[in-house]
């Protein structure tokens, strides 16, 4: 390798190169031969130049394939110029190959190495160090790269101390399943691996560290999808004697960074902000991508004074629910009648709207109801017989125009017809192309309730986790909060990108004797308390100051950037949606030796 050490990587030579005499390293992305001439393109991880070899080389080009790991010395040239390519970066000279040598060889590829791989996903995760040949995933991990890079930065200057906390934790509960290691010298004893630092970057205010961040790798064992890996990073931050509008602050400032510095691109200074009731009135969804319009309309007032049976017996069963929960001393919200206005949607065959039913239903909606609206205005089709008299109010309650679809779920629970409809308006965002996809649209959403009713298991629970704080007007009255639960809300926010839910975060209890009025509203007692999170109540015993954070998680933060709509485009080696890794085979069985150092014992049948 000594004589053939590159003098400068192939993707960095340009035209003012011409006259140089070079030698590169890297692969044979294509060869072409034309008579006595070949015609390699040789790649690294900068880029392709096209390398000429004469005649005088064919001995050795004549053995060359596709991805042999290959040295070339020769002399850099102008291209003629009816041989430029506008193409490639480098495609105004090449390189006229004096000597070529083999490094390494290699067999047939499973799959060609393109600008992406076109090959299915095990496959690609199969041979992934081949896949992250590709020009695309090379560019995606790069700018992953430069995106932790750039985090780390900006947070540094601002006198953030990087904080590494363990990875083998304490099982305690925090929305996920943990991943469990077993402990060899404690037999039936467990470590965790972590769901988020959160605890501990909380016990790092105690300490009096003021401003923590850490790159941290999360664990959590939920079904895999697009947006989620069983291992993934998040930009942890965590920062003391705060208040919300600091750490909202801080987080534009971040994003604002990242975004210059990685793609060039100007955010605003601030992001816009809506409430989480909003949101979900408006959006149907706590996660609204603002990239298009096409809003949720209240469509109940027209409701009573119609016949249509489905929607007032969605209303009379949402009045109902609500006596019986009022009876029991809980809030809850209701029925709702909600409407979409589809512009252009007129064209939809029935067929299609079919299609959009069956997506509402996924969702729990009981139909999808419709009208459109004529060339007069006229309602038409549908449920169109059953508002006829209510024409004139409609069209201008809604907004309505003609040639416009009108989507109309009703539901005895509110909940249920604005996130089906919301789950429509995404679809229909995508599908009909509503939006601008190099656009970046952020919005933070606040106010969240802090308690959510299980009804499965008729309790109340954290909506986000045991230590978020209640907004500080529901900590005055010291009944409100253990009245009525469901009215409290916290102070806790989520930045959303693009209908993604990017980063969540918010305002910590630092009192203790808060934090246990929140335990005890989440139906967790003292002892319960002590035995799972001791070790954090305790040490707000000894002083700990007020504090607040939050994680962007970084996948999801370079998928967006890339305008990619899996993680997986942007993790080197990520699990396939069952959780498995077709590369190296993980998860695996183990030597039935360290099963008996683990005390462990595997079910008879259990295998899969
Ligand atoms: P949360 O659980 O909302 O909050 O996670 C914060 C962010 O992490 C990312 N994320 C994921 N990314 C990929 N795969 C997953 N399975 C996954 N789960 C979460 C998301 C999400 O917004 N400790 C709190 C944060 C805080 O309060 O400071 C927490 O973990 O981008
Ligand atoms: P039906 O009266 O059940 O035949 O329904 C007539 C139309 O109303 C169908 O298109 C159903 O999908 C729709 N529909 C029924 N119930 C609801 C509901 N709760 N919300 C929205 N549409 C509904």
């Amino acid at each position: 390798m000594e004589n053939y050490k590159r003098t400068i990587t192939c993707g960095a030579l340009r035209k003012v190169d011409a006259g140089r005499t070079v030698t590169l390293n890297g692969w044979v992305h294509r060869k072409r031969d034309h008579g006595g001439l070949s015609f390699i393109n040789l790649r690294d991880r900068d880029g392709v130049i096209q390398i000429v070899a004469g005649a005088g080389l064919s001995a050795i080009t004549v053995e060359l394939r596709n991805e042999y790991c290959i040295a070339v010395q020769g002399t850099v040239r102008v291209r003629p110029e009816n041989m430029v390519n506008p193409e490639m970066p480098t495609g105004e000279i090449e390189v006229d190959a004096e000597k070529i040598v083999i490094l390494n060889r290699s067999e047939v590829l499973p799959f060609q190495i393109d600008e992406e791989t076109n090959a299915n996903e095990d496959l690609r995760l199969k041979y992934r160090y081949l896949d992250l040949r590709s020009d695309g995933m090379a560019r995606r991990i790069r700018l992953r790269s430069e995106t932790a890079f750039a985090s780390r930065e900006w947070l540094t200057t601002r006198g953030f101390l990087e904080i590494e906390t363990p990875t083998f934790i304490k099982s305690t509960p925090e929305g996920a399943r943990d991943y469990l290691v077993p402990s060899r010298l404690y037999a039936g004893k467990f470590y965790a691996l972590p769901q988020s630092p959160q605890l501990y970057k909380q016990l790092l205010m105690v300490s009096g560290f003021d401003k923590y961040f850490q790159i941290a790798r999360c664990y959590r064992d939920e079904d895999a999808r697009g947006d989620r890996q069983p291992e993934f990073t998040q930009i942890d931050i965590e920062m003391s004697f705060v208040n919300r509008e600091d750490v909202l602050t801080l987080t534009e400032g971040l994003m604002g960074y990242i975004f210059r510095k990685t793609l060039n691109v100007q955010l605003p200074e601030k992001f816009t902000r809506l409430t989480w009731k909003e949101a979900r009135e408006r959006f149907g969804t706590d996660k609204p991508d603002l990239r298009f319009g096409m809003e949720l309309k209240n469509f109940a007032p027209f409701v009573e004074k119609s016949d249509f049976s489905a929607f007032k017996d969605a209303l009379a069963e949402g009045r109902h629910a609500q006596r019986v929960a009022d009876s029991k001393g809980i809030r809850i919200a209701g029925a709702g009648v909600k409407a979409l206005v589809v512009p252009k949607g007129a064209t939809f065959s029935r067929k299609q709207i079919e299609e959009l039913e069956a997506h509402a239903k996924i969702y729990k909606a009981k139909g999808l109801a419709w009208f459109k609206v004529g060339a007069n205005g006229s309602m038409e089709g549908g449920v169109s017989k059953f508002f006829a008299p209510q024409t004139a109010e409609i069209v201008s309650e809604l907004g309505v125009t003609p040639g416009d679809l009108v989507l109309i779920v009703a539901d005895a629970k509110c909940a249920v017809a604005n996130t089906a409809l919301g789950a429509i308006r995404s679809k229909l965002g995508k599908d009909l192309g509503l939006y601008d996809k190099g656009k970046f649209e952020f919005v933070w959403i606040v106010d969240f309730p802090l308690f959510e009713f299980n009804e499965e298991e008729n309790h109340w629970e954290a909506a986000h986790h045991l230590f978020s704080s209640p907004k500080e007007e529901f900590l005055d009255d010291k009944e409100k909060m253990e009245n009525d639960p469901g009215a409290v809300l916290g102070d806790l926010y989520d930045l959303v990108l693009n209908g993604c839910e990017l980063a969540s975060g918010s305002i910590r209890i630092h009192d203790p004797v808060l934090q246990k009025r929140v335990f005890a509203i989440a139906g967790i007692n003292a002892d319960e308390s002590e035995q799972k999170f001791g070790f954090l109540t305790n040490a707000f015993k000894y002083g700990a100051p007020p504090h607040g954070g939050i994680a962007p998680g970084l996948d999801r933060l370079v998928m967006l950037m890339a305008g990619e709509s899996s993680i997986k485009e942007v993790i080197a080696f990520p699990k396939n949606t069952f959780a498995v890794s077709p590369m190296d085979d993980c998860p695996s069985r183990v030597e039935q030796k360290h099963l008996d150092e683990l005390h462990l014992e595997i079910k008879k049948n259990a295998h899969m």
